[in-house]
């Protein structure tokens, strides 16, 4: 595996690697959700880079830019037995040098649920993964369904500037407990672990008042609050049952239905989603 730092270094490892390409893109903390990525690139693909750099144009506030967990040499190793091949790991100032001074902003697809929870979150995202579409050139990029939003947010990216890469979504990783792999999770308490399964049953609840015939989405909403509200240590940003083309909220349940969640736990931001077909 080798490890490049700088555009000039990916650029030069690139030029010999065996096509096609797939890119992962990541943050770092490496947990078997990322892994999953590599995975589906490996099967894919003759060369697998992966990315990691802790974006901070994606953060709002910039202590949670500051304590989003990081360990290279554990993430190195990782990447290195999931069968990476090339990590791009850059400085802030390699990724947006001096005299930066553009922004990939998506319209509708990013305004509703993270979008309006976390103003600027999806320009800052659509902004470097246009700047890892452009270094690396992939045929394929791998991005997890956890984060729903970003998938369609990026793929709209893709698609209206031409760019040459599938944008591949990959199933949710989760724990015995239901609860999605994220590297958020490192931050949270003995007893917030303990209460963030609360995300996957309100998402069940929803799913299973749909199952069972609910068709208002007002209901169905109730009914993952309702699940949320039993667990003490749980405040949720918000719950939604919405249009998964337009991530508009339904009204009434007549096709497929996004359920979605965002919740606090020890002041640990954890999102979860999960599809349901009426
Ligand atoms: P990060 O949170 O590190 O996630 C990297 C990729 O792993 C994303 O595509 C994410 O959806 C996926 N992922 C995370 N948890 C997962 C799980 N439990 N199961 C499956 N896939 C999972 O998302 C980002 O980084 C950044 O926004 C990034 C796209 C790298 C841009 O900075």
């Amino acid at each position: 595996m080798q490890v490049v730092r700088t555009r000039a270094e990916l650029r030069a490892v690139l030029a010999a690697a065996p096509r096609p390409v797939g890119l992962v893109p990541t943050m770092g903390w490496l947990h078997a959700g990322h892994v999953s990525l590599v995975e589906r690139a490996r099967a894919d693909s003759a060369t697998v880079v992966m990315s990691i750099f802790v974006n901070p144009r994606q953060f709002g506030e910039a202590a949670d830019f500051e304590q989003y967990p990081r360990n290279e040499g554990r993430d190195l190793e990782r990447a290195e037995a999931a069968g990476v091949d090339i990590v791009f790991a850059p400085t802030v100032a390699e990724v947006y040098p001096p005299g930066f001074d553009t922004v990939v902003s998506v319209g509708a697809i990013s305004w509703p649920l993270e979008g309006a929870a976390r103003p600027g979150h999806f320009d800052g995202v659509a902004t470097v993964v246009a700047i890892l579409f452009a270094l690396v050139g992939a045929e394929r990029a791998y991005f997890g369904l956890k984060d729903y939003q970003q998938v369609r947010v990026i793929r709209r990216m893709a698609l209206d500037l031409a760019l040459p890469t599938t944008v591949v979504p990959c199933e949710t990783v989760r724990e015995p407990d239901g609860l999605a792999l994220s590297s958020r999770n490192a931050r949270l308490t003995p007893a917030g672990r303990a209460a963030a399964p609360v995300l996957r049953r309100a998402l069940l609840a929803g799913s299973a008042a749909i199952a069972g015939g609910e068709r208002s989405g007002d209901a169905v909403r109730a009914a993952m609050r309702g699940m949320l509200e039993t667990e003490p240590a749980a405040e949720p940003d918000y719950v939604s049952v919405a249009d998964p083309d337009t991530l508009a909220e339904l009204e009434t349940i007549d096709r497929e239905a996004l359920l979605s969640l965002a919740v606090r736990i020890d002041g640990v931001r954890l999102i979860d989603n999960e599809m349901t077909r009426a």
